[in-house]
Parts: C-alpha cells; structure tokens; sequence
C-alpha cells in the first residue's frame, strides 16, 4: 500500500491491488493543497462527512476519473443531484470490492454542506477502516475523542486530526491514538487555517512510542508519503 498526505484530510490510497483511493479531496480552495486538480487520477473517492473542506473538489474529480463517490447515504443522496455516481454508505457498514474493504465508523462531528449560503443536512459524519489484506488504514475524518475509539484498532496506520477548534486537538488526539492502538499515527487537519494552528511535532513528540513517521521538516503541511 502506498499512502500519501496531501494536506488538511486529503489522503491518496494506491492499495496492494493497484486500486486509487483518494479521501475527502479538498483541493482548489485548500491553502495547503499539494494537488493539481487535473491530473487526479483515482478508482474511487471517499468522503468522511459534508462539510466543505472535506467534500471539496469530489463532484469534479467524480466526473473527470468517471468514479464514484463513496459517502454516507445522505450526502451520496445529495451528490446525486450533481450528476455524479455514489455508493451510499451508513455507519457499521463495510463495503467490499477490488481494493479490499472500507467500514464507516462513527465520528463525533457534525456533517453540513454549504452551497451558496444554504447549509444542506448531510446526515452523519463518519471515518473510514480500509483494509485492502495488507495493510489496515484508519482515517478518523473530523471528530472529538470518544471512548469507542477503542474498537476501531489495532490498525497499522491511524490519520488523526490535531487542529483542535473544529476536532480534537493534540492533547486528545494522544489520547485518541492509545485508545485506537496503531503501529503509526499521521496526524492531519492542522495548519490549514489560523484557528486550527498547529505544531505537528509536538504531537509526534508526545507519542509513547517510536511513532515510524515524523512530518517531514521542509513539508510540515504538505505532502508526505509513506510506503508500506
Ligand atoms: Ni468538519
Ligand atoms: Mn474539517
């Protein structure tokens, strides 16, 4: 499995079958956005909930790779509306294809989509377990620690917010790393905005244990790959 941040949530998958996963594809209007739009690629987009720094570019990016949008059933519902294929998907759910396996989890978060000062309902906000037989992936989206965290692992890589204000922050985001238990955690939703400033390595410093990934020190919000 390849996986690479790309900035704020934006995470891409290449999965031991060759599959492309891209995950909440914030590009155009993200300040720290390693991405051109054009040349995305992907087999499948996933969305952890609506709100617009997490939908972002998916609906363009749906039609340009002819790929559908896998996303909780309400805002799939309303991604439809846009012309684009979905998956609808609802917490505890796993869904099974040529990458392996996605589960929705539950997220403590909200999940809206604002378009032209109009806050749509898009149901839940979730994250994701992907599990393509080699490596198992935890992308917890936007959320609060909870104490279920603790049946989500043991994962081998763990993608957790630290920006606090909108999630947890890094004090929680420690705490959420021991409850989910994973060999590596990548933490990501910082630096993107004022109110969500962060040092990452101050996080990584925190972990108990030898954490296998430390941001690299040119690219702290940017992109950061790790192969598995
Ligand atoms: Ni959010
Ligand atoms: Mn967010």
């Amino acid at each position: 499995m390849i996986l690479t941040w790309h900035g704020h949530s934006v995470v891409s998958i290449t999965t031991i079958q060759g599959i492309n996963l891209i995950i909440d594809p914030f590009i155009t209007h993200n300040p720290v956005n390693s991405l051109t739009l054009t040349d995305i690629d992907v087999d499948y987009i996933l969305i952890t909930h609506g709100h617009n720094d997490h939908v972002g570019d998916a609906v363009a990016i749906s039609k340009q790779c002819n790929a559908p949008i896998i996303a909780m059933v309400e805002l799939a519902d309303y991604l439809e509306t846009q012309g684009v294929t979905t998956i609808p998907m609802n917490l505890g759910g796993k869904l099974s294809g040529d990458f392996g396996t996605i589960k929705f989890t539950p997220a403590l978060h909200s999940s809206t989509y604002t378009v032209d000062n109009t806050l749509i309902p898009c149901g839940l906000a979730a994250g994701f377990i992907i599990d393509d037989g080699s490596t198992k992936v935890y992308h917890a989206g936007d959320t609060a620690l909870f104490s279920d965290l603790q049946l989500i692992g043991p994962v081998d890589i763990a993608f957790l917010p630290i920006g606090d204000t909108y999630t947890m922050g890094i004090d929680d985001a420690i705490k959420a790393a021991d409850l989910i238990q994973a060999g590596t955690v990548i933490p990501i939703h910082y630096n993107t905005f004022d109110e969500i400033k962060q040092n990452p390595y101050h996080f990584i410093n925190l972990l108990p244990q030898n954490n296998g990934f430390v941001p690299d020190k040119d690219r702290s919000f940017n992109e950061s790959c790790i192969y598995l």
